[in-house]
């Protein structure tokens, strides 16, 4: 019998056939050979299956975790063993031990850096600088990395081109919106075997993230209310058939809320003091500090683990309100992430990306970069062709319209 985690690296590689048709590819002609790519990830079995794609397509390859709780231990262990690669993670790593994981990728003096999150690059840009010249750039996988590297670009701190693979849309519109919107409501069910239907369940934060759990719990049977700080989500939101209120207010009858904002306490200990009693509160955004779980910890008389991914925090008043994960990202920490199919789609767009940017890095300035819309469409066409669906031309005499301002009969 094979071990747990060959069998899941092999589950997912059979069902990426996105990243399958790039590795015929890159056995081929191994566009990143001679490449040290030093990465932090969610280390799981489709960013497993990621990984070797870049070995196999000529690169070196060491990896660390972007995440404490989003590690599968079963797949870093086939990795190493079966697959001799270079991995520092494991669920549940101390924050010492997290650091200390990125630190043995940093040593490994890498050419290119795959970030989720950009604690790579933060540590690159603050304490190993004397690394940076070595570096020809990088790709990103989420917003709230990309919104950290736009404000390094803005005040002219980052030293090399990084690539906003977020901005793809063959991420961002499945990834963030069928990808969470699927694999929250798993992790959510997973902690807590508790109903949907019938629930009052806030979602904070409407984008792309947020519209989907939004839209799988309606599918589920909730009641969605949907807290947004943008005025233009906010009618997104209404016309979706959703309500929309302040949190403060949504939390009063909410039986559960999820977070997805890539923004700092947008859960604060206030809201949490005035939520229904019994609230089960859980983040799907990169980052675990959405949810005030700090000051609501000192604000508690006590705290207990009630399930494996679920804690109840006792208020003075009685109340009591259940985090899940910590309020680590709900879907990789209590949940097995995003469908295997989606991140074929994703790990795809990244692939193709490091291949460009080991092309074109002599062209690159340091700043951010759009995926090259062909990376885009060739991932599109890749993923209709393996579903067996096709799609129609355009004539050339509809091109000839699209391309004119003085036709409009
Ligand atoms: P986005 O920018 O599309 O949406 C964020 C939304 O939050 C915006 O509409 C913004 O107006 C809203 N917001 C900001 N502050 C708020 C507040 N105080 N109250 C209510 N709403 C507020 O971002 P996204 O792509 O949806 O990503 C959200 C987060 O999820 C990021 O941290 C991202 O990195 C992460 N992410 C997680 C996963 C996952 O697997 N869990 C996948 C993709 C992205
Ligand atoms: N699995 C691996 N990486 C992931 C990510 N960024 N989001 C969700 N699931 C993942």
């Amino acid at each position: 019998m094979k071990n747990t985690g060959y069998l899941r690296l092999d589950w997912a590689r059979s069902h990426m056939p996105v990243s399958a048709n790039i590795r015929e590819t890159f056995l081929k002609e191994k566009p990143l050979k001679g490449i040290r790519i030093g990465m932090a990830l969610h280390v799981e079995a489709k960013t497993g299956v990621f990984a070797l794609l870049l070995k196999e397509g000529g690169a070196e390859v060491h990896m660390a975790s972007c995440n404490p709780l989003s590690t599968d231990d079963s797949v870093v262990k086939s990795l190493k063993d079966d697959y001799g690669m270079d991995v520092h993670a494991k669920k549940g790593e101390t924050e010492k031990e997290y650091y200390e994981y990125l630190y043995r990728v940093i040593d490994s003096e890498p050419d290119v850096i795959v970030d989720d999150g950009g604690d790579l690059v933060k540590i690159l840009h603050t304490e190993r600088k004397d690394l940076l010249k070595n570096i020809i750039g990088g790709n990103e996988e989420t917003t709230t990395g990309v919104n950290r590297l736009k404000v390094m670009e803005k005040t002219g701190e980052l030293k090399f081109p990084m690539f906003d693979v977020n901005d793809a849309s063959m991420k961002h519109l499945f990834d963030n919106r069928y990808g969470t919107g699927q694999s929250a409501l798993d992790g959510i069910m997973n902690a807590t075997n508790i109903l949907i239907a019938g629930k009052n369940v806030t979602v904070v934060g409407f984008g792309y993230c947020g519209k989907g759990i939004a839209m799988r719990m309606k599918g589920m049977g909730a009641r969605v209310i949907v807290s947004e700080v943008d005025p233009i989500k906010a009618n997104e939101a209404l016309m979706e058939g959703y309500s929309v209120m302040p949190l403060a207010e949504s939390l009063k009858i909410s039986d559960m809320a999820v977070t997805a904002t890539g923004v700092k306490s947008v859960i604060p200990l206030e809201s949490m003091r005035n939520a229904k009693d019994g609230i089960i509160l859980s983040n799907a955004g990169h980052f675990d500090n959405e949810i005030d779980i700090l000051s609501l910890e000192k604000g508690s008389t006590s705290v207990e683990q009630v399930r494996d991914y679920v804690k109840r925090y006792v208020m003075k008043d009685g109340r009591s309100i259940y985090i899940i994960s910590d309020g680590r990202l709900v879907n990789l920490a209590a949940g097995q992430g995003h469908p295997v199919e989606i991140m074929d789609m994703s790990f795809a767009i990244q692939a193709l990306t490091a291949k460009y940017l080991v092309e074109k890095h002599k062209e690159l300035k340091p700043a951010v970069y759009s995926v090259p819309e062909d990376v885009d469409i060739h991932v599109a066409e890749l993923r209709l062709r393996s579903l067996g669906v096709d799609i129609d031309t355009p004539t050339d005499e509809q091109i000839k319209y699209r391309n004119s301002w003085l036709e409009g009969t």
